[in-house]
């Protein structure tokens, strides 16, 4: 957002004011006997009200609150608080469905009572849950004939006073199905990398045939989902994912060179997480889990058919170092010491007998899980939704993932309270949600979206996620390009967390971008999956943003932090190593203040919307960089009008943008309004009602992440999705394949055209 729109915004609303005084004096010349301006004093109640209804219409309460309510606002957040409610949060482990989960639904949703919110309620859903079995816990064996030489561990050791918790769920990847796989004799596991697709077809070109074997992989690059359906499609009977020293302990192994001494992982940590490759509850694809809602069968749902266990690199070692086979690729060699890292799956000769045996006992069942709402009332205008979201569960403490956010959330809540008490109320109004259940694929937020879609299509200005706000020291933000220019102008407002007073986040934003890849812009990116977040944006289409401090990626080449999803990450780990002195969680709420208030109280919605088709055409001239386009239009020769479309799109942003600028002192409060909505709705028109080609619950035709890694952003994800694999393909299926991207590109030229027409003045059809 440039400074010139931000004036001019105040501009037009000082014109909007003008409109509507003149429109009651208009009201009062004809309704009263006298021509003259009415006396405050012979004003019935209701024309008072009128009066002081059409007198809010006209405040543009950001500018008014200036940068005093800033400055209040930064003041406030307190990291004692912060640290107290992350303490309180992360007592103990806080599985979805589980007691403690619910109690803290309650105590999430009595902060926002008092805090003064206007409501604030438990939303239950009945959601299909995975969970290990306590008593009969997960294992890998390794046996010779009938002795069992060798089994796997099931949690962490104890390393810190206070870490231990009996409910800590013993380790397990959800909706991975109970079952047992074994080898044959002599025969151990096939090393796979990452399991990505890459390495599998590295590994059919190295001849190594995968179908009927066990596959260990470690964990990183990609979701742990994809390993698990690469896995399968490669014919793997059963899946060990392990933490990499690599990846998790890159200092060494020592006592004192990993937790609790350091942030690192030890060799008893293992990560849990879900592999379910859907959002929402697998029962209830595209509609609410609510009480009685049908739900089709466990079979019928797509889960994932082999099991899967995730191990520590203490127990990865003791598999890995008896395998022989041919040696992995130089760059596939991890951490491990004393490690060879050879394919498998043969043992070393002095293990010729053994096998290995992966035994899953998971099951599923449903269980009710709770989001918590809470709204702060909109004064002016109540049916604009300006949504917070994060979530309550974790795997276990969940000290960064998400309880960090929600310690967030609480504090900017009880912000938001104070400011309230002071008198201040948002022009729109304000939605708290934390979320239950998003660890096993997003459940409370996707069952949310799905039972609210119609409101919040109709009603949704913006979703912000904050899902971990401190697993490291590096902001990233993500978001629709509409919101790009909001999240880099708060962050100037928001002082730096590394203490150094005259420095402000985006100041600290930009030095790591300018140190890590040598450029001054910000790297604004569009949206991956991975939390909450996507049922609005891929879904719904209501523009979303997601922001977090993690990990130092380009110091570390690591993915994520040390101690995601395992034992170890506590309270000790974020107090002492990660945020000690909270002033990455003040930072994060201080951020999420302002942007909330930002959207809630500017009277013209602060969107870029020349943003989204720059950012099209940007991806249409990679297409062209890589060489893509040429195939597309060999396929389909009206290709050429996307590319048309986009350019048009672009013109007519620029001028809306421009028109904006000249709005005419006439303008009426009504159109006002009525510009707002047509930018709020301009996401929606790229909203497939039927999905993406073969994604049904992926319907945002232009940024969402493309399918072969759930993570990773991706704009026209149709297009990629359509092109994979596709010189494989020969006969029926490649015309198929073809007509299929006819179809889509021809999807993608009307929905942009219809974006451009929505830009247009309102009466052309
Ligand atoms: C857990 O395992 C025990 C021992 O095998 C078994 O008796 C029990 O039924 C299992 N529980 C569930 C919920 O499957
Ligand atoms: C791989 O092994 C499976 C089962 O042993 C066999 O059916 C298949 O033909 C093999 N594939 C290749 C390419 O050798
Ligand atoms: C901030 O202050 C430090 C010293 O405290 C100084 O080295 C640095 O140049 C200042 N940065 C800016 C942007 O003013
Ligand atoms: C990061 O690690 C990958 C292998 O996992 C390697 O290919 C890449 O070169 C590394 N990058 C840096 C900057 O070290
Ligand atoms: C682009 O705009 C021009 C001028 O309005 C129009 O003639 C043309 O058909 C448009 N192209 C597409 C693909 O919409
Ligand atoms: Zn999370």
């Amino acid at each position: 957002m440039s400074n010139q729109r931000m004036l001019l915004t105040v501009g037009a609303v000082t014109m909007v004011a003008g409109v509507i005084i003149g429109a009651i004096i208009g009201h009062f010349a004809t309704s009263s006997t006298s021509a003259t301006l009415p006396n405050k004093n012979s004003l019935t109640s209701q024309e008072s009200e009128e009066l002081e209804l059409m007198s809010q219409l006209r405040r543009d309460r950001w500018q008014e609150g200036g940068k005093e309510m800033t400055r209040r606002i930064n003041d406030m957040v307190s990291t004692d608080n912060l640290r107290d409610n992350l303490k309180e949060l992360t007592r103990r482990p806080h599985l979805a469905g589980t007691a403690r989960d619910d109690e803290l639904a309650e105590m999430v949703r009595d902060r926002f009572t008092e805090a003064g919110f206007d409501t604030a309620d438990l939303v239950p859903y009945r959601v299909l849950l995975s969970r290990p079995n306590a008593t009969n816990p997960n294992l890998i064996s390794l046996n010779s004939g009938q002795n069992v030489e060798w089994e796997s561990h099931y949690k962490e050791k104890e390393l810190h006073q206070d870490d231990y918790d009996e409910d800590f769920v013993h380790a397990f990847n959800a909706y991975s199905p109970a079952g047992t796989v074994t080898t044959t004799p002599g025969e151990g596991v096939i090393y796979v990398n990452y399991a990505r697709v890459e390495d599998y077809e590295e590994l059919d070109k190295m001849g190594v045939n995968i179908s009927g074997h066990i596959v260990i992989c470690r964990y990183g690059k990609i979701y742990r989902g994809n390993k698990i359906q690469n896995s399968e499609r490669w014919g793997a009977t059963g899946v060990i994912i392990f933490s990499d020293p690599k990846d998790v302990a890159v200092e060494g192994q020592t006592p004192q060179e990993i937790y609790p001494n350091t942030w690192w992982l030890p060799g008893s940590g293992m990560q849990r997480g879900t592999t379910y490759m859907g959002d929402g509850d697998p029962l209830t694809p595209g509609w609410p889990s609510t009480e009685n809602a049908y739900r089709i069968s466990k079979e019928e749902a797509d889960l994932p058919k082999i099991p899967c266990q995730p191990i520590g690199y203490d127990d990865a070692k003791v598999i890995l170092e008896k395998l022989e086979g041919p040696a992995a690729p130089s760059d596939w060699i991890g951490g491990i010491e004393n490690v060879a890292y050879t394919l498998g799956p043969e043992w070393k000769p002095e293990y010729s007998t053994w096998t290995l045996t992966l035994s899953t006992h998971n099951t599923e069942n449903i269980y009710r899980s709770y989001n918590v709402i809470g709204t702060i009332k909109g004064e002016v205008e109540p049916d604009r939704y300006i949504i917070l979201g994060n979530h309550r569960d974790a795997w276990g403490y969940g000290a960064s993932d998400p309880s960090s956010g929600t310690a967030q959330m609480l504090e900017s809540a009880r912000v938001f309270g104070e400011l309230m008490k002071e008198g201040w109320r948002p022009r729109r109004t304000i939605v708290f949600c934390n979320w239950g259940a998003e660890e096993y694929g997003l459940l409370g937020s996707q069952e949310w979206v799905e039972e609210h879609t119609n409101k919040l299509q109709a009603r949704g200005v913006a979703y912000v996620n904050v899902d971990t706000c401190a697993s490291g020291p590096i902001f990233r933000g993500r978001s629709s390009p509409i919101l790009w220019d909001i999240l880099e102008e708060m962050t100037k407002v928001v002082p730096g967390t590394k203490g150094q007073d005259n420095l402000s986040l985006h100041d600290e934003w930009s030095a790591y971008t300018k140190w890590k890849s040598g450029v001054d812009s910000i790297p604004l990116a569009t949206l991956g999956a991975g939390s909450d977040h996507a049922p609005f944006a891929f879904f719904a289409g209501v523009p979303s943003m997601d922001y977090a401090f993690k990990v130092d990626s380009h110091k570390w080449n690591i993915s994520t932090y040390p101690a995601y999803h395992t034992g170890y990450e506590t309270f000790y780990m974020v107090d002492k190593h990660i945020d000690p002195g909270f002033k990455i969680h003040q930072g994060c709420s201080r951020l999420a203040l302002h942007i909330l208030r930002y959207l809630a109280d500017s009277s013209m919605l602060p969107y870029s919307i020349e943003q989204m088709p720059k950012t099209m055409a940007k991806a249409l001239k990679d297409l062209k960089i890589e060489g893509i386009d040429s195939k597309l239009i060999n396929i389909y020769d009206k290709y050429v009008l996307l590319e048309e479309a986009v350019d048009n799109f672009t013109v007519e942003a620029i001028n809306f943008e421009k028109s904006l600028q000249d709005i005419s002192p006439n303008i009426s409060p009504v159109t006002l309004r009525a510009i707002n909505d047509q930018m709020m709705q301009l996401e929606q028109i790229f909203i497939m009602p039927s999905g993406l080609p073969g994604r049904p619950m992926t319907r945002h035709a232009v940024f969402a992440p493309s399918q072969f890694d759930t993570y990773a952003a991706a704009a026209f994800p149709g297009i990629s999705d359509l092109l994979y694999l596709i010189d494989e393909l020969s006969g029926k299926d490649l015309t198929k394949r073809q007509n299929e991207i006819r179809r889509h590109i021809s999807d993608l030229t009307i929905m942009t055209q219809n974006a451009r027409k929505l830009l247009k003045e309102m009466h052309i059809i």
